[in-house]
């Protein structure tokens, strides 16, 4: 299917990728782990969180390490958010061990403990001396990541999202040291996610899709990679997005309904891939923005708080971004055939607003317990993410925050001319 007047987005000559040095995706590969982290040495940490600390999977996995004759640690109290206590926690427990490898087993928060712990035990310090880009001064202890969530793509990002008290918010650590050296991605480990857990964790890899796709697009100067973590949108960051789009069309709603059902999870654990590909190197916008004050203010799981604001970044960036909603309307098979690229990006934007909503995300911030009070400080606090805000594809200030915050409050899913 494809509608007429698109214009070919494909011949910008200029991308970055940078992404782990091995990947392994599929049903039971979990089993190759011990080889890989006998790549590494002969001892390994592994972070995880008290449900899988006490998992079936995690004390099998336990076992088949320590049968192929490596030490294995486990720190299993990491905790959801990645408070940064909890972090020091980690490094005080294993201080004076020796650790070749972190394995983060678990969702987005063990797998960023297990970088953020990699780069301690290699650097010292603490977190904060590693906020913002580029603030890692080296490479750091090999990361091995196996999700067992299908939606952060931690697994093959530099980046590692932590929960300071000291600043009342989310920050995070972005560098392409802390990309992890291998990630193991195997979808039977998401099978017992249950619906709520799979519509938060999936709305999460669909908004990491969808916002790198139609993130801004920057001139490839030689400087550039180097100067920014997120560069943009670019044509090898594009081919994974529409992929991955593609998959969540062909599969979120299946995976939130049947959660036994392998081959959905399958294709869910490959979209949460390539959006943690994608959004790595391409960056990710105003939704997430936006959801970092939300999420402290009513502790609605990221996964939720970025779904919820989506079609209202969408609808507030339309203008920008037409081609790149009619190439999403088709992925999520939209049948656009001879529609203008104008009906056809709406096309995309309201098949996102489907696939939301047959998942049970809220359709607004107030249903979140968000008042109307808290509007301008939501805006305010968002304005903060510079990162975030200079990768959405029209320029944002405090006006088209709080328009935007505004519309997420009442609902108002109007379009932009
Ligand atoms: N580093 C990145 O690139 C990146 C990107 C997006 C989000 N994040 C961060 O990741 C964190 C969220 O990660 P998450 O959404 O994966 O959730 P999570 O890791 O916080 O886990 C949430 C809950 O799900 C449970 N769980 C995990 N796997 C399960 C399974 N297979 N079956 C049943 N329960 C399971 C956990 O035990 C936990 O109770 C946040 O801190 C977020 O900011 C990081």
């Amino acid at each position: 299917m494809t509608c007429t007047h698109l214009p070919d987005l494909d011949n910008a000559p200029f991308g970055v990728l940078r992404l782990p040095r091995g990947i392994l995706v599929g049903a039971g590969q979990l089993r190759a782990l011990p080889h890989i982290v006998r790549d590494f040495g002969t001892s390994v940490l592994i972070c995880t969180d008290p449900r899988l600390a006490a998992s079936d999977e995690l004390r099998a996995l336990v076992t088949t390490l320590e049968e192929q004759g490596l030490e294995v640690a486990v720190f299993g109290d990491t905790e959801a958010e990645l408070p940064v206590p909890g972090i020091m926690n980690c490094v005080e427990a294993v201080r004076g061990r020796r650790i070749d490898a972190v394995i983060g087993f678990g969702g987005g928060s063990c797998m960023d403990m297990a970088k953020v712990v990699a780069v301690l035990l290699a650097h010292g310090g603490t977190p904060s001396d590693y906020y913002g880009e580029f603030a890692v001064p080296g490479p750091v202890l090999p990361v091995i990541a196996v999700p067992t969530t299908a939606g952060t793509g931690s697994e093959a990002t530099a980046i590692a999202v932590v929960s300071d008290p000291a600043l009342g918010m989310k920050t995070g650590i972005s560098s392409p040291h802390i990309i992890p050296a291998a990630a193991v991605c195997d979808p039977t480990l998401t099978l017992t996610c249950p619906p709520a857990l799979t519509a938060a964790t999936g709305a999460d890899a669909f908004v990491h899709l969808v916002e790198s796709y139609t993130a801004v697009a920057r001139p490839g100067t030689p400087e550039l990679a180097r100067e920014r973590v997120f560069i943009g949108r670019n044509p090898l960051t594009d081919t994974l997005a529409i992929e991955g789009v593609r998959l969540v069309g062909r599969s979120l709603v299946r995976a939130y309904r049947e959660p036994g059902d392998e081959s959905a999870r399958g294709d869910m654990m490959l979209a949460a891939l390539y959006g943690g590909m994608a959004l790595s190197n391409a960056g990710t916008a105003a939704a997430h923005a936006i959801q970092y004050p939300v999420g402290t203010l009513t502790h609605t799981p990221h996964g939720v708080g970025v779904g919820l604001l989506l079609p209202y970044v969408l609808r507030h960036n339309f203008p920008a971004i037409r081609p790149q909603l009619a190439r999403i309307a088709e992925a999520l098979g939209a049948d656009v055939r001879g529609l203008a690229v104008e009906d056809a990006a709406r096309a995309g934007v309201e098949a996102v607003d489907r696939i939301l909503a047959e998942i049970g995300i809220p359709a607004t911030l107030a249903e979140l317990g968000v008042r109307e009070d808290d509007l301008g400080l939501i805006a305010e606090r968002a304005r903060n993410s510079r990162r975030l805000i200079d990768n959405n594809p029209v320029p944002l200030g405090l006006e088209g925050l709080t328009a935007i915050t505004r519309a997420a409050f009442a609902g108002d899913r109007a379009f932009r001319a």
